[in-house]
């Protein structure tokens, strides 16, 4: 029987006014109740929060979407993981793609998001860790390469215990419409499972969380969540309205 509690993460990325946000939590808080085997965090621009804390549903926990590498100091507008923890903020989305694209700009390498992960988890966030191969990386048939390097930079500065969330991005499905298909996902959760139980332990392998992240919709949500090792989503475009419901109630 199915004891597993599904994590459902929204991403906003960088997206909102006051004026939208309010309206969307107007709407996220009259929406439906979440299913009790359902754990929902919603990743929020820095800037919006504080808003968020106050006024979002309270069963919705809030993801800072990175955080700094360093503590509190002289880091002019870094963002430290304990501030984040201090605001009650309790999740953080580390290693996106597009942060590790870099926006044209030096992007984030596995080193970098492995020392963030480690100094997230120290702080006593949560952490949501994003792995995943490019499409031109998929069709070269390097998926795993790439996902095994990811991981393997983070299972270098972790302990066992340690383990964060995995989340799951093919990047060419991220934003494009284009989703893996249910059984195109799977294969590849079930290989970084296993890459788990090789190069971590047996019991983290069962235990972590892997995410599937690239264009989840209430449509499809239910064929990609009723897979075996798809624990959850992270979901960008669709948590950015009341779809987000039909991807939460689609946990099996
Ligand atoms: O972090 C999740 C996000 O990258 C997926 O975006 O818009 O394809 O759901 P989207």
């Amino acid at each position: 029987e199915n004891t597993r509690t599904y994590l459902i993460g929204g991403n906003w990325k960088s997206n909102g006014t006051i004026a939208s946000l309010e309206k969307l939590i107007g709407e996220f808080n009259g929406a439906g109740p979440i299913p009790a085997n359902a754990e929902v965090v919603v990743g929020v621009p820095a800037i919006h929060i504080p808003i968020c804390l106050m006024q979002l549903r309270d069963d919705i926990e809030i993801a800072a979407q990175d955080c700094s590498l360093t503590g509190c100091g002289a880091y002019t507008g870094e963002i430290a993981a304990s501030q984040l923890k201090d605001m009650g903020v309790t999740w953080v989305i580390l290693g996106h793609s597009e942060r590790r694209e870099g926006f044209g700009m030096a992007g984030e390498d596995n080193e970098l998001v492995a020392k963030k992960t480690k100094k997230a988890l120290e702080e006593g966030l949560k952490v949501m860790l994003c792995i995943g191969e490019k499409k031109e990386e998929r069709e070269a048939g390097t998926t795993m390469d790439i996902c095994a390097a990811q991981l393997k930079a983070v299972a270098d500065v972790l302990s066992a215990e340690d383990w964060a969330n995995v989340s799951n991005e093919p990047v060419w499905a991220i934003g494009t419409g284009l989703t893996a298909t249910p059984e195109m996902a799977q294969e590849t959760h079930s290989q970084i499972r296993q890459w788990m139980s090789d190069n971590v332990s047996a019991d983290v392998a069962s235990a972590v969380r892997i995410q599937y992240g690239g264009s989840m919709k209430g449509a499809n949500a239910e064929g990609l969540l009723s897979q075996a090792d798809i624990d959850g989503g992270l979901i960008g475009g669709a948590s950015l309205t009341l779809d987000f419901f039909k991807c939460i109630e689609s946990v099996p």
